[in-house]
C-alpha cells in the first residue's frame, strides 16, 4: 500500500485518505416502524449478486444501526439523488431526530425518504464481522427507481455526476 506520495501508508490516516479516493454512491438505510424507526448514512452499499439477486454493506462495529440488524430484518434502502445532501448529512449526524425536517412516509413497514433516485426493500441474510466492521449481505425483496441522478460521495465531500462519455460499458 502507498500513499500519493510513494511512502508507505501505515496510520490509520493514511489509510482513510486512500480509502477517501474511492467514490461511492450513498444511501440511507433504514429499519422499523413508527417510534422504532431508525437511519443511517452508508457509502459502503454495493451490488453483489444478480442470482439471487443480493446486496452488500458494511457497518461499523458499535453502530446504532447495526444493533437492530441481525438475520431476516427487512430493511429500507433509499439511494439518495444528487440534491439530497442534507439528508445524507443528517442521517450521519449522531444524537439528534434524523427524520425532523427529512420528508419520508412508511412502506411495506419501513421508513421511506421522498425523492431518492432508488428505493429497494431487503431481508438480511449474512453478518460478517470483519475487522472493525461487520460486513451484511441482504436479499432484494422489492425495488423501484426514478429518473434522477446519483449522489456521489469522494474524497470527504459530496459531487454530482459527470458523465466522460454516454455510451454503456461492456
Ligand atoms: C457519505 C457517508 C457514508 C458513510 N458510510 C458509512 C458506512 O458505509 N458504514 C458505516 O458504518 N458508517 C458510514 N458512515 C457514517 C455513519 O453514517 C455515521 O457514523 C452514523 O452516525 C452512524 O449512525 P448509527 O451509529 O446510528 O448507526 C457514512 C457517513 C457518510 C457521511
Amino acid at each position: 500500500m502507498v500513499t500519493a506520495g510513494g511512502h508507505p501508508a501505515s496510520t490509520t490516516e493514511d489509510v482513510k485518505t486512500l480509502f477517501a479516493q474511492m467514490p461511492t454512491a450513498v444511501a440511507v438505510i433504514t429499519v422499523g416502524k413508527a417510534e422504532k424507526r431508525y437511519g443511517a448514512t452508508v457509502g459502503s452499499l454495493n451490488a453483489l449478486s444478480l442470482d439471487p439477486p443480493l446486496l452488500m454493506f458494511a457497518m461499523k462495529r458499535g453502530s446504532g444501526l447495526l444493533e437492530r440488524l441481525a438475520a431476516d430484518t427487512t430493511i429500507g434502502i433509499n439511494l439518495l439523488a444528487d440534491s439530497q445532501q442534507a439528508i445524507a448529512r443528517r442521517f450521519a449526524t449522531p444524537g439528534i431526530d434524523r427524520f425532523e425536517d427529512t420528508h419520508w412516509c412508511e412502506e411495506h413497514a419501513l421508513p421511506r425518504i421522498d425523492g431518492t433516485l432508488a428505493w429497494l426493500t431487503a431481508r438480511v441474510r449474512d453478518l460478517l464481522p470483519l475487522g472493525d466492521h461487520v460486513l451484511l449481505t441482504a436479499a432484494i425483496v422489492h425495488g423501484e427507481t426514478q429518473q434522477r441522478l446519483p449522489l456521489i460521495y469522494w474524497k470527504r465531500a459530496f459531487h454530482k455526476l459527470g458523465a466522460v462519455e454516454s455510451s454503456a460499458a461492456p
